[in-house]
């Protein structure tokens, strides 16, 4: 009987050409897969947007003085929004999505009595505010379901356009894709000698930037692509919360507080007519003059003050464009009409700018007795994700220090400070660009970009409550991109405690040391 010759390839062959083929094939597949999304992600939304809807200017939040304390109550809760898609399921701080905007001076405290009553835990952190970290509002000070949580300080640094929003550990990013952030405004009385444009809601203008992606069904879309590391993008500009918006402008001048309170984006605001315009502040306040620029970026978490001045009758769009940051995956090559701007017929006299604005105190390198370097990777810094039991960096304070951070890998990542205003010494050894000279707590980081930073660290110690430093790309931030710093006093022993969970300050639960009242 003939054998029958089945094939001469050893069966083990067989079986590695089998599993190369089918790995090429699925290679190919997801290699086609990634080119089709870098080529369709950018999205372009010039020119379509109808600007139909009058901005929305989010109310400034009531307060009361009690004690000498300005006290204010935050409510956050769920609720129901309309964004032209029937009702959309959103968060809010006292109303439906966003939050009223905070609003005080220099010298003055503040009592927050912040209520979830969201079905989740979460917290309020006051970003770019200088305050004893156990009233930051950080990770470890999370709120439950149906607590308040009571953090008081006094506000002590320059006027300035900061904003507040959750920063639960985790789930930063959806907390406020849901909606949950608002405008935190400080004033000063050397700000208010300065002939700026400073009416609220007239020619003092909040504008959160927020890109939304939508189902079909009306509800927030808070998936993002398979190639999106760095987080959701969305093809819907939202400002203040109104979609399609613009604003009427019935002065010779307007002042935009610009806040990019996207999770992932960035922007590079620009006019449609590519016109100049002057921005007069930074993150952490005034510059030190007006600066004449085109164009601004901002990365998650950055903001600017921009004066703008309009003819009589005309209409401007506000848009952003690609950004230098090479960070297509999360909106970096996309065009976006975000306002018009349409002045009244005619229009009220507004006075020249001022030459000066502030001059900010400087920090000499020289003095830094402490260097110290950060390098962004994936999720992690210095190799490392966030410990809440870690402490990474302990600070004497006092000090000044200088701080070098690097974006490794070419992701999106930016870079945020708790507690401090910084200064940029220099970018890739070059001094920084006029418009990052001011006052900083958050930073944009390009591919195999260097910055150097430098802080000084005053007024508040704890050994037990760290303050954060971290990516502000929310998706990040999440993923545990972020660690811990604690600011000491000079004579520390060195000791630290076995867990860094500080609880939430109550009426009834004070803080030692940290304030000299009581109710
Ligand atoms: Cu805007 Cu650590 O936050
Ligand atoms: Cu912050
Ligand atoms: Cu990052």
């Amino acid at each position: 009987m003939a054998r029958v010759r089945r094939s001469r390839v050893p069966r083990v062959w067989r079986w590695v050409i089998g599993v190369t083929l089918g790995g090429l094939t699925i290679g190919l597949g997801f290699f086609g897969w990634a080119a089709w999304a870098w080529f369709t992600i950018t999205v372009d939304t010039t020119g379509q947007v109808d600007f139909d809807q009058p901005v929305a200017i989010p109310p400034l939040a009531q307060s009361r003085v009690v004690d000498g304390e300005r006290t204010f109550d935050l409510t956050a809760q769920t609720g129901t929004s309309n964004f032209g898609r029937g009702d959309t399921p959103t968060w809010g701080i006292n109303g439906d999505y966003l939050a009223p905007t905070l609003r005080a001076t220099r010298g003055e405290q503040v009592r927050m009595r912040v209520r979830n009553d969201l079905p989740e835990t979460t917290s309020m952190h006051w970003h770019g505010m200088h305050l004893p970290a156990q009233m930051d509002g950080g990770p470890h000070q999370p709120i439950a379901p149906g607590d308040t949580w009571e953090p008081y300080w006094t506000i002590d640094q320059s006027a300035a356009t900061l904003w507040y929003h959750p920063h639960p550990h985790g789930d930063t990013a959806e907390h406020i894709y849901r909606g949950v952030a608002g405008m935190f405004i400080l004033d000063d009385p050397a700000e208010d000698s300065l002939d700026l444009p400073d009416r609220y809601g007239v020619d003092d203008i909040p504008l959160i930037v927020q890109d939304k992606k939508f189902n079909t069904d009306g509800t927030l879309n808070e998936n993002h692509s398979t190639f999106q590391s760095a987080g959701v993008t969305g093809d819907t500009v939202l400002v203040n919360g109104t979609v399609d918006p613009y604003l009427a402008v019935s002065t010779e001048r307007v002042r935009l507080r610009l806040l990019n309170a996207s999770n992932t984006r960035p922007y590079n605001f620009a006019f449609a007519d590519n016109r100049d315009f002057d921005m007069i502040a930074s993150d952490g306040g005034l510059l030190a003059e007006p600066l004449p620029v085109n164009h601004i970026q901002l990365s998650p978490g950055e903001r600017a003050e921009i004066i703008v001045r309009m003819e009589p009758g005309e209409r401007v769009v506000l848009r952003s464009g690609p950004s230098d940051s090479g960070a297509r995956m999360a909106g970096g090559a996309d065009r976006l009409d975000i306002i018009e701007l349409r002045a009244a017929p005619s229009l009220t006299p507004a006075p020249d700018l001022p030459e000066k604005l502030m001059d900010q105190p400087r920090l000499d390198p020289a003095d830094a007795s402490k260097f110290r370097s950060f390098d962004l990777s994936g999720f992690s810094i210095n190799g490392q994700g966030m410990d809440m039991n870690r402490i990474d960096h302990t600070v004497t304070l006092g000090d000044t220090e200088i701080w070098e951070v690097t974006n490794v890998d070419g992701g999106s990542h930016n870079f945020h400070v708790h507690d401090v205003q910084f200064r940029v010494l220099d970018i890739n050894g070059h001094p920084p660009p006029p418009q990052l000279e001011g006052q900083k707590d958050t930073i944009w980081i390009r591919p195999q970009e260097t910055v150097r930073l430098i802080m000084r660290f005053t007024d508040y110690t704890s050994t037990s409550a760290p303050y954060m430093f971290h990516c502000h790309t929310l998706r990040h931030e999440d993923l545990d991109m972020m660690g811990q710093f604690l600011v000491v006093e000079p004579t520390w022993d060195g000791n630290l405690p076995d867990a860094f969970t500080v609880g939430p300050a109550t009426t009834d639960d004070r803080l030692p040391g940290l304030s000299n009242h009581q109710h």
